[in-house]
């Protein structure tokens, strides 16, 4: 089980914790403002931005190429960038923190 934590543009906080899925799917099913999902979590709309908090980046990873092209697309991304349906839900990120991206 992973507690996860978001923080969205209206700097609501809101931990929910899960055991399987992605974490964009774990934002939608818990109306974390800001994910959409659009594409249904085939990296191919950036409406799951998100920003990894700097001390939980080992935890969570890279983006892979694709996901680091489609990245390209948003404007305000950055190093700590990721789009959070490509991240599964592990044991591995329990207490991460994502912001939202605007
Ligand atoms: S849900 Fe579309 S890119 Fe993540």
């Amino acid at each position: 089980m992973a507690k996860i934590t978001f923080i969205t543009s209206s700097n609501e906080k809101i931990t929910v914790a899960a055991t399987e899925g992605s974490v964009m799917e774990l934002a939608v099913n818990n109306n974390v403002q800001g994910i959409d999902g659009d594409c249904g979590g085939v990296c191919s709309c950036a409406t799951c931005h998100v920003f990894v908090a700097p001390e939980d980046v080992d935890k969570v990873g890279v983006a892979s190429e694709i996901e680091t092209d489609m990245l390209e697309l948003a404007d305000d991304a950055n190093e700590y960038s990721r789009l959070c349906c490509q991240i599964p839900v592990t044991d591995a990120i329990d207490n991460v923190v994502f912001t939202v991206a605007k």
